[in-house]
This record gives C-alpha cells, structure tokens and sequence, in this order.
C-alpha cells in the first residue's frame, strides 16, 4: 500500500470554492505561470517517490476548467507519475509516496476521509492503451452510473449510455450491437468506448495517458476532435509524445524534465518561443 502524506489545503470548499488557488510555494522553480483562470484541480509542491527513487519533484501546476493540459517531456521523466497522482492511482502501486497537496475544488484529494472511488469517478482516467471491460459494449457504459446510483431505472440507464456513446461520437457505429464485447472494436473505437466510460459518470477532470499513442492517423485524428469538443464541459489534461498533438489539442502545455516541471504556458508560445533552454532543446529535437 502507498502512503500519502498531504499537508492540509490553505483553502476549504466552505471558504474558497476553487476560486483562487493555494499560493504557490517559493522554492517553486518552474518557469511561466503555473496558476489558470477557473482551476479546478490544483496541485502544490508535489513529490512523489518509488521507494527512495524520488520520480517528481515539487511540482505545482492549476488544471482549469474548459481547458486542455498539455504534458510533454522526455520518456521517464514523470508524466505518466503525475498524471496518476492526480486521481490516486498512484496509490495502487506498491511503494508509491505522494507529499505536497492536490485540491478539487478546495477538497484535498489525499484526504483520510476522501472515498478514492469517487474521486476517480470526479476525475477519470484513459489510458495509453483502450481497456474496454470483458463486457458489452453497453454495459461498459452503464458500469460506473450503476455502481454509482446515477440511474434510477433502466430507461435513465439506457438514456446515459446513450448520451455517453454519443458524446463520445460512437454511437452512430455502435447503436445496433450494443450487446457485442467492448473488446470486438476497434482500437481506436475501443478508445472512444472508454472514453464513453469515463464521460458516464459525470467527471469534472478527465485525464489521458498517451490516449493515441496506439491508434492509426484517423482514429488519432477523430479523439483529438472529440477532445476539443470536450473541453466545452471538462478539464482535460493529456500526456503525449507528439508535440504536434500538443499543438493541435491543447491551450496550455507544461514540459516535463527528469521529474522537475521545467516550464508552463500557453501551448503557441511554449513552441514559439519557450524561455527555458531545456524546454527549447526539446521542442527542437536536440533532447529525448
Ligand atoms: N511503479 C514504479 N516503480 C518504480 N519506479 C517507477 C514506477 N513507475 C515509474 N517509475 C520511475 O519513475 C520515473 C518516471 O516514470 P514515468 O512512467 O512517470 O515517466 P513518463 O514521463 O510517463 O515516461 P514515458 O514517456 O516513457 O511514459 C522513471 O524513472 C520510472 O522508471
Ligand atoms: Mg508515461
């Protein structure tokens, strides 16, 4: 089991409800500004280490609302660690220890008293690689609202699956074999599916790990539409290697550099005109 010791948050819901942020620590090195307009995931001088191995080092950033986060840096150097202790995955990894704060919307996510399921549910997780349940394509959908109590009969159920397939922009493929396996998709359908999944549950935050890094060009290109769209409702924060993707799907980007967050702006002029040197020899091919 993982141990988390958080400091407690400056702000509670009661007396600022995400309207400002924590400030942010002094010994914060990051370069660019680190706080967003409508923050609704706030993570302040994090650390988090595998065993002795520290993997990130204070890293303080705002998530917002109706935003895209873009994560870029070399490989190994804590994204994918990050990403993960945004919704406590990281506390499914044996050895795993998370210092610092992480606040959703003034309630701080490492909280004794915080029920982790729900937290995942307000901030859902895509993965790399698309893991539909063993399950139908509709009851994939219809797992999370269950189990949460979302529906009160079956034709609410079937009307949030409905809507979540459709969001997802899936339901056109799939309306008429709603019974067949999630996993008889495609790759890139499997993906829209939990994406599908994640959406069901009304999240606030959705994050994704490398969500294309397994999809061909159109089913890329078709997630990275589906991601704008859904910024009209979310947070969103994706991991990837392509800085093209970067480009074309997000408004923010933060660079990523041996577990230290190197530099965070806006997305145009972090590839214009990025301040760091580490963040330039990146965006330039001369690193990772
Ligand atoms: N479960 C784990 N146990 C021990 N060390 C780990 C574990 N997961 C990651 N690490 C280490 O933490 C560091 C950051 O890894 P992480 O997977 O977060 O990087 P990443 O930026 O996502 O890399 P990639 O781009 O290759 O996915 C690496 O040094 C890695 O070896
Ligand atoms: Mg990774």
């Amino acid at each position: 089991m993982s141990t988390a010791t958080l400091a407690t948050p400056v702000a509670t819901a009661a007396e600022e409800p995400a309207a400002t942020s924590p400030p942010v620590p002094e010994n914060c090195k990051t370069v660019g500004r680190v706080t967003a307009d409508g923050a609704l995931l706030i993570a302040r001088g994090v650390n988090v280490f595998y065993g002795e191995k520290q993997a990130i080092t204070e890293v303080s950033i705002d998530i917002a609302r109706n935003q895209v986060l873009a994560m870029i840096g070399p490989s190994g150097c804590g994204k994918s660690t990050f990403l993960r202790c945004l919704n406590r995955m990281n506390d499914t990894i044996e050895g795993a220890r998370v210092t610092g704060s992480i606040v959703l919307e003034g309630q701080d996510i490492y909280d004794k008293h915080q029920d982790v399921v729900q937290l995942r549910a307000r901030v859902g997780m895509v993965f790399q690689k698309p893991n539909p349940f063993p399950k139908s394509i509709y009851e994939n959908v219809a797992y999370g609202p269950r189990i949460h109590g979302l529906a009160a009969d079956r034709v609410e159920l079937d009307e949030i699956v409905h809507t979540s397939l459709q969001r997802a922009g899936l339901w056109d493929e799939v309306k008429d074999r709603l019974t067949s396996p999630g996993t008889s998709l495609s790759g890139g359908q499997q993906q829209r599916l939990c994406i599908a999944r994640t959406i069901a549950v009304n999240p606030e935050v959705i994050l994704m790990d490398e969500p294309c890094s397994a999809l061909d060009p159109i089913a890329t290109a078709r997630i990275e539409d589906l991601i704008d769209e859904l910024r009209e409702s979310y947070a969103i924060a994706i991991v990837t290697h392509s800085m093209q993707q970067a480009a074309r799907v997000s408004q923010r980007t933060a660079y990523f550099h041996l577990g230290d967050l190197i530099e965070v702006g806006e997305t145009d002029r972090i590839f214009t005109n990025p301040r760091h040197k580490l963040t330039e020899d990146y965006i330039t091919g001369r690193f990772g």
